[in-house]
């Protein structure tokens, strides 16, 4: 187990590894919550991410947080006007999210749900590498297409497998060669994680979804830790 402290975690993992490894530990939803509050790089992914999917959002639309964690951007999307209904696989985050978001809840502004197909919605976003979680994206996006309305979008931020500040490890040097050849890959320390060029997560989204933005482009692809990805529903 990872042990968190304020400088990191003692086993010298940095905070982008942490958030590509959440487990199921009871303590992890508390510590995953401050770490993500108090790292500022982390909070300006945030805040862009938040920005894009508020600018996208029609005044008063409902949205599914899939993948919510401890409910930080679910609680930004209610504050702005719009039901949020929340997902997510892991007791510990969710056991988070409904202290962090209690009143929220209480008012019916956020709604838990057991399975993303329960709600009906205009907008469903994955922040932080929740679609990195999955080793294939073809039936997530299948069953995506059942809760997202017609002209809708599924808004996603995903490890981006060609920053280069990554080249330092050896895992990546390895891969280089199948995320040319292949466009995905996982690490054998990393299990529950893969790492996909965008390309394969369109490939993926169709006929369900299409590719509208990928942000960045160009030389941003390989500074940014994160990318951004925009689907429109077809
Ligand atoms: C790094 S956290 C991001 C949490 C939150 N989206 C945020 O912005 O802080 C990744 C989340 O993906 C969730 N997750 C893992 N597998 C999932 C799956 N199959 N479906 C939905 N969420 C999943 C984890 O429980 C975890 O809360």
């Amino acid at each position: 187990m990872q042990h968190w402290s304020r400088r990191g975690f003692s086993d010298g993992k940095s905070g982008s590894e942490f958030v590509s490894k959440v487990v199921d530990d009871v303590h992890i939803g508390e510590q995953y919550h401050h770490f993500m509050l108090a790292s500022q790089r982390d909070r300006i992914v945030r805040d862009s991410f938040q920005k894009i999917a508020l600018d996208l959002l029609p005044a008063g639309a409902d949205v599914l947080d899939f993948g919510a964690g401890t409910g930080i951007d679910a609680k930004a999307y209610a504050a702005n006007g719009h039901l949020t209904f929340v997902y997510d696989p892991s007791e510990a985050m969710c056991a988070h999210l409904a202290q962090y978001c209690h009143d929220e809840i209480a008012r019916k502004t956020i709604i838990e749900i057991a399975s993303p197909l329960a709600c009906k919605v205009h907008a469903v976003t994955a922040n932080f590498a929740v679609l990195n979680h999955f080793a294939d994206h073809t039936s997530l996006f299948e069953e995506l297409s059942c809760v997202v309305h017609q002209g809708g979008f599924v808004l996603a931020s995903m490890l981006n497998p060609y920053y280069l500040g990554d080249a330092r490890y050896g895992w990546w040097r390895a891969n280089v060669m199948n995320l040319l050849r292949r466009g995905h890959y996982a690490i054998p320390s990393e299990s529950r994680i893969h790492r996909f060029t965008p390309w394969v997560v369109a490939q993926a989204a169709t006929p369900y979804f299409r590719l509208e933005r990928l942000i960045p482009r160009g030389f941003g692809l390989a500074t940014d830790l994160y990318m951004f990805l925009l689907f429109r529903r077809a």
